[in-house]
């Protein structure tokens, strides 16, 4: 259940010292914010990193694409839903079955959150599809939501670009985007949005990490982006 409705700013909490993690936590209002850890803190300190934000009452949006074979997924999903994350997410290229998988654990152990499957990694551009050999980025991120959609998870994380053509087969996903820029940079996504332009595109939550963990005042840039949305 939302805590409230405009809740849709996911801070990428992606920094290398918990310090700082839980620094910028402290600065920021669970009502307005949700967090998200991803590879790099929890693979420095574990789950306890996830229990320490929780403490301050944050909705965890835990970052870590699973992408295995299902039974493996199903079983990684059980223990991470297990430290009462809100949102967790798979990378789709691993089939259907195991995204099934993954539902079904969320389904075990906590129907209220979101399992979210990964599209395209929003830095690959069409190049970088064609040096995988696969087809038009466009083409697998609309496959990969397909799956997403007959699986019937929450939604997926792709581009606010792809948010129309996804729209087109499936109205019952949630978007979740990268990518969210305040100026015109792009650093490694191969396209940005500013967050009104996401929001406008249908994005349901923004994931902001680097303009954020960043900069010089990073409340700052996060009332800029209130104000803009
Ligand atoms: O710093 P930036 O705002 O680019 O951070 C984007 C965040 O979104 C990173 O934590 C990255 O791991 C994540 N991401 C994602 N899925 C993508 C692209 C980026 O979860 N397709």
């Amino acid at each position: 259940m939302e805590r409230i409705v405009n809740n849709k700013i996911i801070v990428a909490l992606d920094y290398s010292d918990i310090k700082q993690a839980l620094s910028l936590s402290e600065k920021l209002d669970p009502t307005y914010c949700r967090l998200k850890v991803g590879k790099q803190l929890f693979t420095k300190y574990g789950p306890s990193i996830v229990s320490d934000l929780q403490k301050n009452n944050f909705d965890i949006f835990l970052d870590l694409k699973f992408h295995d074979i299902p039974t493996t997924v199903y079983k990684a999903c059980v223990e991470a839903y297990n430290l009462g994350v809100w949102m967790l997410n798979i990378h789709l290229l691993g089939g259907y079955e195991m995204a099934i998988a993954a539902k079904e654990a969320r389904d075990k152990v906590n129907k209220e959150a979101k399992i979210i499957g990964v599209t395209l990694l929003t830095s690959h551009s069409n190049d970088s599809m064609s040096h995988l050999g696969m087809q038009s980025r466009d083409d697998v991120v609309k496959g990969l939501s397909m799956i997403a959609s007959k699986a019937e998870i929450d939604g997926v994380v792709c581009s606010p670009g792809d948010i129309k053509a996804i729209n087109t087969f499936s109205n019952n996903l949630d978007f979740v985007t990268p990518g969210i820029r305040l100026d015109n940079e792009t650093d490694d996504h191969s396209k940005s949005y500013n967050p009104k332009r996401a929001l406008e595109l249908g994005s349901s939550y923004l994931v902001v990490g680097r303009p954020i963990t960043e900069a010089n005042d990073p409340m700052s840039v996060i009332s800029q982006i209130k104000s803009m949305i």
